[in-house]
């Protein structure tokens, strides 16, 4: 019998033709650029044995016991699984693929853009000169922060922070520094980077790049205690995950001028509503979660996710498994 497989969306071309042409499963998706309703999922995924599915899906109890005890593999389209539960996988055998190191490049692009735009007041400054608030050349107006003679720290010194490293160096940076749950001392003395702990971290650096997975370590690390100690100059990105900050407290960081600014392309929820008060501040730029979001690298990512929902059917090693 032909396995079944369900597919959560519609997805770049790469990955779809290479589920098709497998000619290894039967495919069911649904087929849209919205996210697949709750109901619709928990009733597609009975009796499949693999579901290849994104971010926006929750993978809990529920959708597994929904997909009773046929479901084998799970493969998501994403570099982050904190949207899947990892204990209730392993209760059941199931086996998870993800997609890291293909987006590593562009997401660590979009981390440099989005300082740069938070640091040197881009979309604060085009909004000006588009709607008649550009008066003339004036020396102190529009005043930012630049790389030159700076300190970076890096909260999570993984695959993409050590990109964002190596693509920020030339900029002139002076000093790097990480803070990570393990030490990684082979990747520091490459970029180098001098290990800290989050306090100095908070307290050193003209620029904080947050580039950690969100696990329950670093569920709301970057909270009222770390932008308190931080330079009233210093940028604040974050490209990981939204939970991993609290945003209650970096929104009173940034009305009350503890930091200069922040660039979000990850909030806690996604969408952020639109009347979210981060939206009305000038010196927040939020993006919609694109750090990834070129269109090689989405179809890398596409090809890499069936790739490994295939070799899981197949009971083969997958290229990119999560162990649990
Ligand atoms: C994007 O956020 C990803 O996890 O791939
Ligand atoms: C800036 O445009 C300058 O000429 O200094």
């Amino acid at each position: 019998q032909v396995p079944r497989i369900y597919v959560t969306r519609q997805i770049p071309p790469d990955g779809m033709k290479i589920l098709h042409q497998s000619r290894l499963c039967h495919i069911e998706q649904w087929d849209s650029e919205d996210p697949v309703p709750r109901s619709e999922l928990l009733k597609k995924v009975a009796g499949i044995q693999g579901l290849y599915c994104l971010l926006t899906e929750k993978i809990d109890a529920e959708v597994l016991d929904a997909a009773g005890p046929s479901l084998k593999v799970v493969s998501t389209m994403s570099v982050g699984y904190d949207h899947i539960s990892l204990q209730e996988l392993k209760k059941r055998g199931i086996r998870l693929g993800y997609t890291p190191d293909v987006l590593t490049e562009a997401v660590a692009e979009l981390t440099v853009a989005l300082l740069l735009a938070a640091s040197r007041r881009l979309l604060e400054a085009a909004e000006k000169a588009k709607t008649g608030g550009w008066g003339t050349w004036k020396p102190l107006w529009m005043c930012g922060h630049g790389l030159t003679d700076s300190t970076v720290g890096i909260l999570g010194l993984g695959r993409i922070g050590v990109a964002v490293a190596t693509r920020l160096k030339p900029f002139g940076v002076k000093r790097f520094l990480y803070t990570d749950m393990s030490a990684r001392p082979e990747v520091a003395t490459s970029i180098p980077a001098d290990s800290v702990t989050v306090d100095e971290l908070a307290r050193l650096s003209d620029f904080i790049v947050v580039c950690c997975a969100l696990t329950p370590e670093t569920q709301g690390i970057c909270n009222k205690s770390l932008f308190s100690q931080m330079k009233d100059t210093a940028i604040f990105v974050n490209t990981s995950r939204g939970g991993v900050v609290n945003q209650d407290d970096l929104y009173q960081a940034l009305v009350n001028g503890q930091i200069a600014a922040a660039g979000l392309d990850v909030t806690e929820p996604e969408p952020l509503p639109t009347d979210h008060p981060l939206f009305k501040l000038k010196n927040c730029v939020v993006l919609p979660h694109i750090a990834s979001a070129t269109v090689s690298t989405r179809n890398a990512m596409a090809a890499l996710a069936a790739n490994n929902l295939l070799a899981g059917l197949r009971g083969e090693a997958m290229e990119k498994e999560v162990p649990l």
